[in-house]
C-alpha cells in the first residue's frame, strides 16, 4: 500500500562524527537556502550534527527551517558524568532532538538497551524528542529474528515511557547491515514489513491512535535512487539519512523527490 497523500515527512542526517564548526555551518547555510521555499507543513527537516557545532548551528538554522538534536545524550539532567552531555545542555543551544540508540554507539561503543532506555526515559522528562534507533545485525536477520529483535529493542528501550513521553518519540529503523560504505539498502518491502512490526508493536505498548501517530523513519543506505520508493510505502513516515545527505544540494534534490512522491 502506499503512503496517504499529503502526509508530513521526516527527513534528516546525523552528520556522525565528520562535519566541524566551520563545515556544519557552511551545509547548514546551504541547505537553508535551497530548502527556504518549502512549505515546513508537510516538511519536518532536522540534522543532527556533532555537540560542538550545535550552537553555532543554531544560528545559521532558523528553528522554523530546521530542527537540531544532540547524537546522544546522557541519563540525567546533571551529575557525575564526564564525557556526556546532559538534555539540558542540548535544550539550552536550541537542540530538541536526542538521537538514541543509534547502531554506531550500540555496537561500536557498547550501549545496552537498559542504557538507551535510561536516555529515552530523560529525554521525555526534559521535553526534547527522541529520536530512538532500532535494528537487526545481519545474523540475527539470517536467522530469522528480525522482527524479534525489533521488538525487544522497543520494549525493553521504551520501558516506563508513558503516553505523554510517546507523543515526542520518533523511531528509527535502520537495520545494522544496512548502514554506511559497506551497507545495503533495505529494500522497500523489506522496511515496509519490519516497519509494519514496529507499527504494531507501538499500537500494542500505547494504543491504536498513539501508535499511529509516533512517525517511523527507515535509515540505512538511502539514496537518490531508492528514497522515493521508500517513502511511498504506508508506514515509512521518512528517511534519516547519512551519507547522501552530507551534500546540502544533494540532500535538496532528494527532499524535493521525496516531497512530490508522498503529494502525489
Ligand atoms: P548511511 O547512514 O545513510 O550513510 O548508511 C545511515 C545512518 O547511520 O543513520
Amino acid at each position: 500500500m502506499t503512503q496517504v497523500k499529503g502526509k508530513k515527512v521526516y527527513l534528516g542526517t546525523n552528520t556522525k562524527m565528520y562535519k566541524g564548526v566551520a563545515d556544519t555551518a557552511s551545509y547548514l547555510e546551504e541547505l537553508c537556502r535551497l530548502t527556504g521555499d518549502l512549505s515546513r507543513e508537510a516538511l519536518e527537516l532536522f540534522v543532527i550534527p556533532s555537540f560542538t557545532a550545535l550552537e553555532s548551528a543554531r544560528r545559521c538554522a532558523p528553528r522554523e527551517l530546521v530542527r537540531l538534536g544532540g547524537q546522544n545524550m546522557g541519563w540525567a539532567g546533571e551529575g557525575p558524568y564526564t564525557g556526556e552531555i546532559s538534555p539540558k545542555m542540548l535544550l539550552e543551544v536550541g537542540a530538541d532532538i536526542a538521537e538514541l540508540g543509534h547502531s554506531e554507539r550500540r555496537h561500536v561503543l557498547g550501549e545496552t538497551d537498559e542504557m538507551v532506555n535510561r536516555k529515552v526515559l530523560c529525554a521525555a522528562e526534559y521535553g526534547l524528542t527522541a529520536l530512538l534507533c532500532i535494528g537487526e545485525t545481519a545474523e540475527e536477520k539470517a536467522r530469522g529474528l528480525a522482527d524479534e529483535v525489533l521488538r525487544t529493542q522497543l520494549k525493553a528501550g521504551l520501558y516506563g515511557l508513558g503516553a505523554g513521553g510517546a507523543e515526542r518519540l520518533w523511531v528509527a529503523y535502520e537495520p545494522v547491515w544496512a548502514i554506511g560504505e559497506h551497507g545495503v539498502p533495505a529494500t522497500k518491502e523489506y522496511a515496509e514489513a519490519r516497519h509494519d512490526t514496529i507499527r504494531r508493536t507501538l499500537t500494542e505498548l500505547y494504543g491504536e491512535q498513539a501508535g499511529q501517530a509516533v512517525p517511523l523513519l527507515y535509515g540505512g543506505s538511502v539514496n537518490p535512487d531508492n528514497a522515493v520508493g521508500l517513502i511511498r510505502m504506508e508506514n515509512i513516515d521518512g528517511l534519516f539519512i547519512g551519507r547522501s545527505a552530507w551534500d546540502a544540494r544533494k540532500f535538496n534534490a532528494i527532499i524535493r523527490d521525496v516531497l512530490a512522491a508522498a503529494d502525489g
